[in-house]
């Protein structure tokens, strides 16, 4: 155990007309600061989560987590961005940070501000998270990238469209409970998985109920060494952090493997010395219904081929045997890029210190594990977390 989160913050996602990136920040990193009971003066360093590449003209975002307070001006503050895992890569820079002790206490805040441009707008923004120079013209923005994932892993081991259908049910079962989440509403099982009007197809067998949305948002933590911890009011201990890149073009790799993914979870397991199933809930990175499909099967709840069996006999609902985006996910609660990692870890945090809002916390949250992904399985963080004491 090297670091712990000991504050954090939350705004609600979904499209905020009348919000900046700046004014979500500036939001986010305050109210992590007064839930930390720490003064702003106390903040060694910033990192800002934020993937940017053309949603907002506000290229350059750093030092706008300054404007919180005045007394954060001078100090070091450094954007991260790892795609769609820039906020857990954030956290972990902070967790580095503080491991080669050059921090007491680390501001990290992750934002995006997405929806200043319409859906296909965004998803050419997007895809420049793939292999541009040969996955760049696939069709559909970055939904086009796991379009062609979803197809090959049906070619290999036939239509999985059920199992995607009630993997959207559950997330927005669960999205409904959520507060901060973009839909808060439940969809029907026959909504999501028979094409129509209102959900169309987008992109191969991936229709909109099985998409993240497009999303503003923003959230924070505080982070601090483990003897500092154990003096603050909240603290969640970090029993592993692990982060693994595969290579970027998928023509290298046998893409429904999800390797990358897999060798993350073994090394943070074996780093918390746990097995899967020690963990209460898991919150994974369903920027699409068939990753998190394909991420049963890379975190080691069912052999490859047979995600399908953790959501048709119910392991990964919230009252299964390992709850699976008890949030709401990515799917319901939405994906802002930058903010989503950062998000997955106060979700969590908030699960363990039992003080998730009514209806979402879990009764017997005791460890649970994070995984985010930036691009289609290339840039993997998984953290382990469990209550200090
Ligand atoms: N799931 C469910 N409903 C959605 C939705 C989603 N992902 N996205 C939008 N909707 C709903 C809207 O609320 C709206 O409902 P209403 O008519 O009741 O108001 C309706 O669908 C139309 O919204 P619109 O924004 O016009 O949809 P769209 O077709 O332009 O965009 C997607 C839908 C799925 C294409 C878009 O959300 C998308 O590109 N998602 C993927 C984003 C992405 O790639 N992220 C990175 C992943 S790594």
């Amino acid at each position: 155990m090297t670091a712990c989160i000991v504050g954090w913050s939350h705004g609600k996602f979904g499209k905020l007309d009348g919000e900046t990136s700046e004014s979500l920040i500036v939001k986010a990193a305050s109210e992590a600061i007064a839930h930390a009971g720490i003064e702003p003066k106390d903040v060694d360093v910033i990192y800002v989560g934020n993937m940017n590449g053309g949603f907002v003209r506000q290229e350059f975002h750093s030092s706008l987590a300054l404007q919180a307070h005045p007394d954060l001006r001078f100090k070091p503050s450094t954007r991260v961005e790892n795609a769609c895992a820039t906020g857990s890569a954030a956290i972990h820079m902070g967790l580095n940070t503080l491991a080669a002790g050059q921090a007491r206490f680390v501001l990290v805040v992750g934002v995006e501000k997405m929806t200043e441009l319409n859906s296909a707008q965004a998803g050419e923004v997007l895809i420049k998270a793939s292999y541009v120079a040969e996955e760049a013209d696939i069709e559909a923005g970055f939904a086009g990238i796991f379009g062609k994932i979803t197809s090959a892993y049906f070619q290999r081991y036939g239509d999985k469209s059920d199992a995607l259908a009630k993997i959207a049910v559950k997330a927005h079962k669960n999205g409904a409970k959520n507060p901060y989440a973009h839909f808060q509403k439940e969809f029907a099982y026959e909504f999501c998985r028979n094409p129509s009007d209102k959900n169309p197809f987008v992109a191969g067998p991936l229709k909109r109920t099985d998409c993240s949305p497009v999303t503003d948002g923003a959230a924070a933590v505080i982070l601090t060494d483990v003897q500092t911890a154990l003096g603050m009011k909240q603290a969640i201990a970090f029993r592993a952090a692990q982060h693994v890149n595969d290579f970027l073009p998928m023509s290298k790799r046998d893409i429904i493997k999800f390797e990358g993914p897999q060798l993350a979870w073994k090394r943070a397991l074996a780093e918390a010395k746990l097995d899967l199933l020690d963990l209460s809930f898991v919150e994974s990175h369903d920027c699409f219904t068939s990753a998190e499909l394909i991420e049963y099967e890379a975190m080691g709840l069912t052999a490859p081929g047979e995600g399908e069996r953790a959501i048709h006999e119910g392991w990964v609902e919230r009252d299964g045997k390992l709850p699976v985006n008890v949030s709401g996910g990515l799917k319901a609660k939405g994906h802002p890029v930058g903010a989503t990692g950062v998000s997955m870890h106060v979700m969590s945090a908030m699960q363990l210190s039992g003080t998730a809002p009514a209806g979402l916390q879990l009764p017997k949250a005791r460890i649970g594990g994070v995984f985010n992904m930036g691009g289609a399985a290339v840039a993997n963080y998984v953290s382990i977390l469990e209550p200090l004491r």
